[in-house]
């Protein structure tokens, strides 16, 4: 399933090979385009081409996967991708990670590439200032799981250029995403919108409500594909309530307050789907 290949970047370097690095290098792969993956853990990097290997095999059982697994070079030596004009960086959600990422990718990739993150809550602008070329830096936020969400959030910093904004939109549709432009704000454009409302759900299950009435009640009266209460659970609430924090300490504003419950269901490991235990039991 080789889809158009890009002409803009014919090799990108991806730097953390986790759920989302993975998933990045696989949609990237398919188009046919060349992948570095980088991460610090040999073991990690197994298991990403694990992951890759079993969500392609399901969405396509027809077509033999090391089509996909041959553009892609496995490996711990961020060197392997210095000729690349496009990096992707997933490493995790913690601004020291990333900011020693970018430096050391600002040093070893030429001038003029582009150093994207997929940072889901931290600023683009904080990421720039540590690079030799902040013009080039850009947010590019991916959604779980990559292969199959259509989204790809782009953001535009303080400091990135149009010419950046344009070449990454021009490649995310070469790789199949749907695109949207947002400012470097905390949420950017979905989670602003979806982390309060789903916050607000649980105000609703703190107050007494049930979660299932609550669930019914967005499906059939706001026309949502799953109820909010199901989607924190298979999101995590730990991962809603590190968003929520995001927020809420971002803008400095009481109307972001992340519920109380949410922090006591992390205290108690009750984080959702993952654990077996959320607002629901699985
Ligand atoms: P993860 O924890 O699954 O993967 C991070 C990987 O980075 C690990 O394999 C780790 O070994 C590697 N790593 C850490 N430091 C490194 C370094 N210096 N060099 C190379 N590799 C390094 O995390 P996940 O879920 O893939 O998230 C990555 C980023 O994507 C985060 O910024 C997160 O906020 C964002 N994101 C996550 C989403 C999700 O649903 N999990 C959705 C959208 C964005």
């Amino acid at each position: 399933m080789q889809r158009q290949s890009s002409k803009l970047f014919t090799k990108v370097l991806i730097v953390g090979g986790g759920l989302m690095g993975a998933g990045i290098a696989q949609v990237i792969a398919e188009s046919g385009v060349q992948v570095v993956l980088v991460d610090q853990s040999e073991a990690q990097l197994e298991r990403a081409k694990q992951q890759i290997e079993k969500m392609y095999n399901r969405r396509h059982p027809e077509i033999d996967v090391q089509s996909v697994i041959k553009n892609i070079t496995f490996t711990t030596n961020m060197e392997a991708g210095k000729k690349c004009l496009l990096a992707i960086e997933a490493v995790p959600e913690k601004m020291e990670i990333k900011k020693e990422v970018f430096r050391s990718l600002s040093e070893l990739l030429p001038d003029n590439a582009i150093i994207a993150s997929n940072t889901s809550s931290l600023s683009i602008a904080a990421m720039s200032s540590v690079t030799k070329k902040p013009e080039n830096v850009v947010g590019m936020h991916f959604f779980s799981p990559v292969p199959i969400m259509k989204l790809l959030e782009i953001i535009k910093g303080i400091n990135t250029s149009n010419e950046t904004v344009e070449k990454v939109r021009e490649f995310g549709e070469l790789i199949g995403k749907e695109v949207i432009i947002a400012k470097d704000f905390p949420g950017f454009t979905v989670n602003r919108a979806l982390v309060p409302m789903l916050n607000e759900a649980a105000f609703l299950v703190m107050e007494g409500n049930d979660p299932a009435e609550i669930d019914k009640g967005m499906m059939l009266g706001a026309n949502h594909p799953i109820g909010p209460l199901k989607l924190i659970d298979s999101l995590g609430v730990d991962v809603l309530l590190f968003t929520a924090e995001s927020l809420y300490e971002g803008f400095n504003d009481s109307k972001y307050r992340p519920c109380p419950l949410l922090k006591r269901m992390v205290e108690a490991g009750h984080l959702g789907k993952k654990t077996g235990k959320g607002f629901y039991n699985y």
